[in-house]
């Protein structure tokens, strides 16, 4: 029997791949004139890393992680987020000594053990940013502000951001007795796996996919502390003054354990109301947790397959070649693989199919290619030192050229 990929995971073909690589192209793009600069961190750590930073008790370490033990007993586990990683990186190569900012992007596929569907994979790509070591709210704004020229250079402009403050350690200290009290209260309605976690992180149930729609509405509310409130108001004011367009959604906690602070998400109408585009926040207390200096942190990732199904109708992604090459007779095929790399040398897209195969067979292929001009050599060509070039997508006559001009007149012809 012929082998299957597993459930969850997929292939990616083109035109899909292309629209991949454009999206990392355009972040890449806005990150380097961000001061962002790329980290690449191991796809697999150990698993205790997750379990410390992501946290015990969040859906994505507790259900969703791809953990076992090796060949020699280490407990490892594949990374379900990209902000693990940085951070340890971050403290175990003493990134913070560097002398330069430490903004980190990174681009790559994170695993999460997810029920499938549409837009949620397990194995899915995330583009992400992490800046460490700036507590002050120019930091979020910088961030959330740079999330959304990413978008918009990705093609997905005008998109609005949810935005709430989880607030710091003390302003959760007093909120969880008291949601914890309630949460008691009304035990009897909450999920199975709430109701096992509410003793050791209360919080989680307000992001629970069951419970927390309803507990939105009726959980007791958040108290920001002065500082935590000053902060708040400030990132809501120069986001104003970036031009960055954000609803406060008291509602959203998002799914992971180490925010303080400044939360956000990017949303689309068009993803299913549980799914964000984008989704992060702060993290001031993580990566001294993690045993590393007291850095206060702020960060985002994005979800490419997502933003991916978002722009696939909007983008008419041409990755079709410019010129489609054929030796129209026997002999001619030296001299049309000369073609093709003149072309190719002067910046042009340009295929063949196979030049042993008939005139008939090559034109159907280059039709096929979706490329805009047939460049034929045949015997009469060959003899003069020409190049006939065909129009095939628009109505058009063709024209014999001297062969060193090709490109130039292609060129010219691509532009008009
Ligand atoms: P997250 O919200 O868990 O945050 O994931 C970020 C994005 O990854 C989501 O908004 C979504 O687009 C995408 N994503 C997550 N799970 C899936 C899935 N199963 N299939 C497809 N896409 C998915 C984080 O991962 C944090 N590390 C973000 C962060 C960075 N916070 C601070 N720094």
């Amino acid at each position: 029997m012929a082998a299957h990929s597993l459930r969850g995971f997929r292939d990616l073909l083109p035109p899909d791949s292309t629209l991949f690589t454009a999206i990392e192209a355009a972040a890449r793009g806005i990150f380097a004139l961000y001061g962002y600069r790329e980290l690449r961190v191991p796809t697999i750590e150990s698993k205790e890393l997750f379990v410390k930073s992501t946290g015990e008790t969040t859906d994505i370490v507790e259900k969703e992680m791809y953990a076992f033990t090796d060949g020699g007993g280490r407990e490892v586990a594949v990374r379900p987020e990209g902000t693990p990683g940085v951070v340890r990186a971050y403290i175990e190569q003493n990134l913070s000594q560097s002398g330069r900012n430490a903004k980190f992007y990174y681009i790559g596929n994170m695993f999460r053990a997810e029920r499938p569907q549409a837009g949620r994979f397990r194995e899915f790509e995330q583009v992400g940013a992490e800046y460490i070591g700036n507590a002050s709210p120019f930091a979020d704004a910088e961030t959330i502000a740079m999330l959304l020229k990413f978008l918009e250079k990705a093609g997905l402009p005008g998109c609005s951001v949810d935005l709430n403050s989880l607030g710091c350690a003390e302003c959760r200290k007093n909120y969880r007795q008291t949601l914890l009290a309630y949460l008691r209260g009304c035990s009897e309605k909450l999920c199975e796996p709430c109701r096992g976690r509410i003793e050791r992180n209360p919080l989680r149930a307000l992001d629970c996919k069951i419970d927390g729609p309803w507990l939105a509405e009726t959980a007791p509310k958040l108290t920001l502390c002065p500082d935590c409130s000053a902060h708040f108001s400030r990132v809501q004011d120069l986001l104003k003054l970036s031009g960055v367009k954000f609803s406060v959604n008291p509602g959203l906690v998002r799914g992971l354990d180490y925010y303080t602070r400044t939360v956000f998400e990017v949303r689309s109408s068009a993803l299913g109301s549980q799914d964000a585009v984008c989704g992060g926040g702060r993290y001031d207390d993580l990566v001294k947790s993690m045993g590393g200096p007291a850095a206060p942190a702020i960060g985002w990732a994005l979800g490419v397959d997502r933003l991916a199904m978002l722009l696939k109708d909007k983008h008419a992604l041409d990755d079709s070649p410019k010129a489609f090459v054929i030796a129209a007779a026997k002999e001619a095929g030296d001299k049309a693989f000369e073609l093709l790399s003149a072309l190719r040398d002067a910046g042009l897209a340009a295929d063949f199919s196979n030049f042993e195969l008939s005139l008939k067979s090559q034109m159907r292929s280059a039709d096929k290619s979706g490329a805009a001009f047939a460049l034929l050599i045949g015997e009469d060509e060959l003899k003069a030192g020409t190049v006939t070039l065909k129009p095939l997508k628009e109505k058009g006559d063709q024209r014999t050229i001297p062969f060193s001009e090709a490109p130039s007149t292609l060129h010219t012809l691509l532009k008009g």
